[in-house]
């Protein structure tokens, strides 16, 4: 039987003869290895980056969508601005993602940055942050998505610093959780873009605090962006849960990839944000973290995770390649000290 690697490499390869290319040319208008190309037609070689497929296709004239695991290709963008969000680093994560895998799992998705890029046909998201997660299952269903859209259009239409702390006071109510998702939905990403910086941050008690941005208009959302993310988690097998990490990637097999963004361990001399709910993300929480990596990875699965580069992170995956990247933070809690902050993208496979 035939490996998906095999089939990716015969489907290159046919659309190159068709094409009237030889692997010399088809390497040479892509900027991969000739030796490379070879293996790649060849089915042998694992962890090709999904950059240098998608490379390839383009130069065969074909649209990304050949890929395995896609087939469509719009440009989606996060429908919010999170804490920690991937948007800056994205290229350099993309040229890090296994061209092939199976099933795709982000089990601290936030904003989603990486998953609308790779846009996966087959995948599992997951956080903890149940407002975040009531407005990404908006998206897999046509009236919740049509409600959601009404709910932002009032918000924007009504907004001023009143209208922003009367419905930012909705979850003090003790009928908040039983509310419409869409509502809940509605409210999230209001606040997310009417608030100040973006921040998603609650009180002890759970109740959110940020104050106001004290913005004039607020944009909620971009109408074609929403259109494309409807279509996006409307096609193949997309599963968004609710629950804790570790648990949330149970199922994952050989041949699968996850991605693990989780809130950043804190610079001993910096003022880091890490509490994105209730419960802070310590040291504990990443130690427990690299524990769940290292099965992933006697199980065969291709795991990749950023965090900062701190000395705490490298000891945990000193047993793993680690590139050090700059990135720009564009969020912390006192919205001062933005700059370029050393991270760290950890990976178990070579690409
Ligand atoms: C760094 S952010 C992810 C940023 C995201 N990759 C993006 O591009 O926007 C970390 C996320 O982990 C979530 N989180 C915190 N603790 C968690 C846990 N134990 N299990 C699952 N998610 C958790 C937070 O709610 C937050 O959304």
């Amino acid at each position: 039987m035939k490996t998906e690697l095999q089939n990716l490499g015969n489907d290159i390869k046919t659309k190159r003869i068709e094409n009237g290319l030889s692997q010399e040319e088809l390497a040479l208008v892509s900027n991969v290895e000739r030796s490379q190309l070879s293996k790649i037609e060849k089915g042998s070689v694992n962890g090709v980056t999904f950059m240098t497929i998608s490379r390839i296709y383009k130069s065969l004239g074909c649209d990304i969508s050949f890929v395995k695991g896609k087939n469509s290709y719009y440009e989606i963008h996060p429908f919010v601005k999170w804490a920690g969000g991937k948007t800056q680093l994205l290229s350099t994560l993309m040229e890090n993602v296994p061209s092939y895998f199976n099933r795709y799992y982000e089990p601290f998705v936030g904003g989603g940055a990486l998953l609308f890029k790779i846009q996966p046909n087959d995948f599992l998201i997951n956080d903890s942050n149940n407002d975040l997660i009531c407005a990404f299952n908006c998206f897999k269903n046509k009236k919740d998505f049509e409600y959601l859209k009404e709910e932002l259009i009032k918000h924007e239409a009504n907004h001023n610093e009143e209208y922003y702390y009367k419905i930012r006071e909705m979850d003090r109510d003790d009928n908040f959780k039983e509310l419409p998702i869409y509502i809940r939905a509605a409210r999230t990403i209001y606040l997310n873009k009417a608030c100040f910086n973006g921040l998603y941050r609650v009180n002890s008690k759970g109740y959110y605090n940020v104050p106001s941005g004290k913005y004039k208009k607020v944009n909620c959302f971009d109408r074609d962006n929403f259109e494309n993310l409807f279509v996006f988690f409307n096609k193949g097998n997309k599963e968004i849960r609710n629950e804790d990490f570790e648990q949330s990637i149970k199922d994952a097999k050989k041949g699968d990839f996850v991605y693990f963004d989780p809130p950043y361990d804190s610079f001993e001399d910096k003022d880091s944000f890490t509490s994105y709910n209730k419960e802070t993300f310590g040291k504990n929480e990443q130690e427990r973290l690299s524990k769940v990596f290292k099965e992933l990875d006697k199980k065969g699965v291709y795991v990749m995770l950023s965090n900062h580069n701190t000395e705490f992170i490298n000891n945990l995956y000193k047993d793993y390649k680690i590139e050090v990247v700059n990135a720009k933070r564009a969020i912390n809690s006192k919205g001062t000290g933005r700059g370029y902050v050393e991270e760290v993208i950890i990976k178990n496979y070579e690409n």
